[in-house]
Formats: C-alpha cells, structure tokens, sequence
C-alpha cells in the first residue's frame, strides 16, 4: 500500500449508469479487504449518505470546499468497518457561484483533500451526473477514473463524449486522471446485451475491464434498505461481479 491515498472517481457524464452504484459497493468491497477508505459525495442528492444511513452534516460542506480544508467534523464513520463518508448536501449546487471570483476555482477540491491523503488508503469521489465546475474540480482531484458503460445504445453512445471530456480536460490544464478501467454495467446475458459488450470491446480494447458488472435487481433491492448489495447480498451475481472488479483494480493500481 502506498502511503498517500489514491483518488479514484467512478466517472461519466452521463447519468443513471452506476456511478454511486459502483462508487460505494467498491468502496465497501476495499474496506473488507483492510483498505482504510474514504468516499466523498459530491452531488447534491446525497445518496452516498443515504445508502450508508449517515446523516447530512449540519455545516454545510460547501464552506469547507471554499476553505479549501475538509475537517475530520464532516468525515462520518460508516456502520462498515474502515469507511468513512462525507456526505453531501443541497449547499453544493451553490458551488459555482460561491467560487466564481476565485481564480483557483477549478482547484478547490483538489486542495480541500490534499490534507487527507496521508489518512487513507483510497478516497473515493462520487460525481455528479454533469458537467459543471464541480466535474472539472473531480477530474483534477483525482488519481484515476473508472468509466461506467451502461449496456444499452445511448450507454455506449455517452463513452465517446466522456472520453473526451478527460481528453479536454487534459490538454486545457495540464493534467487528467489515468483511466484505470472502462467498466460494462447491466449486462443481461441477451443477444443484444451480448452484442453491445462485443461492440464495446472491438472499439475500446484493453481499456475495458475483464469484469462485467451483470444487471442484478439485487442492487435496487439493497439500495432500498439504505445498503449496498455487497453488504447484505453476498451470494448475488452482482457482488462476485464488484469482488473481482476489486481484484481487477488492485492489480491494475499495484495496491
Ligand atoms: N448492475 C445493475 N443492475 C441493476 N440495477 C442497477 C445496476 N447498476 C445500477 N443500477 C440501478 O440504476 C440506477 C442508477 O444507478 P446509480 O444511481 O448508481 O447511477 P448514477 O450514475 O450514480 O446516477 P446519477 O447520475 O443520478 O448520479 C439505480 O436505481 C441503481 O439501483
Ligand atoms: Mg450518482
């Protein structure tokens, strides 16, 4: 284990594609194997909160983005052990506005975070599913991103513009994450499922994960009782699918 915390970013810019899904199941999943983890909500609908039952913090983390130092105040300890959350809440959709003057604007994330890295094994960020100043702000935080692919015609059709975005990203600062895997999401073992992951792999190769994260009502069900499916399902298709995702991911970081 390295000694500064990797920043990964489960990332796209589309949205309903398994971003917070995959966000907090991996983040449960590296918790299990000894990783101290910590993810940090950054959209304002607040499900990471949600699924791991914590509470919405009474400060809001808006100030502490503009401070540019998140406290352990709005680090929660999670009912799992070695994860801790930040949730989020309404205030971030103020973000732009509030930073607007600051010409380090894109920057405050990455600074509000550069004091946990020595607490942690891996942070994760979950995005929101735009692409305000707070994506611009994640994607300079972080290490590397792991690219969802909901399996379906517009799923595949959103990959190329996320690409971009990073490609973008990169030649306008300097700087963008490594793409650590581009992970196929609610495989359904149809023709046309089957299709879509062929089509996948001829156009995106290597970069594509050997894992494939199958569609699993398992997970609807978990995130109904404010869990995740590798918490309270562990037989399911959908938490062997996040294990060897972990395995896969581990491998690939050298963790
Ligand atoms: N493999 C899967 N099988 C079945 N359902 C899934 C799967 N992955 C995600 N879902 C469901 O799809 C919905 C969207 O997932 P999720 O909230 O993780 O997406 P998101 O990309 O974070 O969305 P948003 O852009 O709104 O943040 C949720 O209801 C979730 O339960
Ligand atoms: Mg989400």
């Amino acid at each position: 284990m390295s000694q500064k915390a990797k920043v990964i970013t489960v990332f796209s810019e589309k949205g309903g594609v398994g971003k917070t899904t995959l966000t907090t199941n991996l983040s449960v999943s590296f918790a299990k194997r000894g990783y101290k983890v910590l993810v940090i909500d950054m959209d304002p609908q607040g499900h990471v909160g949600k699924l791991f039952g914590v509470e919405p913090i009474k400060q809001n983390i808006l100030s502490f983005l503009i401070k540019g130092e998140i406290s352990d105040s709005i680090i929660k300890k999670t009912r799992v052990q070695n994860l801790w959350v930040v949730p989020s809440d309404w205030s971030l959709a103020d973000f732009t506005v509030n930073v607007a003057r600051d010409p380090a604007r894109h920057l405050k994330l990455r600074k509000a975070i550069d004091n946990l890295k020595d607490k942690f094994d891996i942070i994760f960020i979950d995005p929101p599913p735009s692409l305000e100043l707070i994506t611009l702000n994640i994607l300079l935080a972080s290490d590397g991103v792991i690219i969802p692919v909901a399996l379906t015609y517009l799923g595949l059709a959103g990959v190329a513009a996320t690409l971009n975005i990073i490609i973008q990203t990169k030649k306008s600062f300097k700087y963008s994450p490594g793409i650590i895997a581009i992970v196929p999401n609610m495989y359904d073992d149809s023709p046309y499922s089957k299709e879509l992951l062929e089509k996948l792999k001829s156009s995106l190769g290597k970069a594509v994960s050997k894992t494939v994260i199958s569609k699993d009502p398992e997970i609807d069900k978990a995130q109904s009782f404010s869990a995740t499916v590798i918490e309270i399902s562990p037989d399911s298709q959908s938490t062997k699918n996040i294990e060897k995702l972990t395995d896969e991911i581990i491998l690939k970081l050298g963790l």
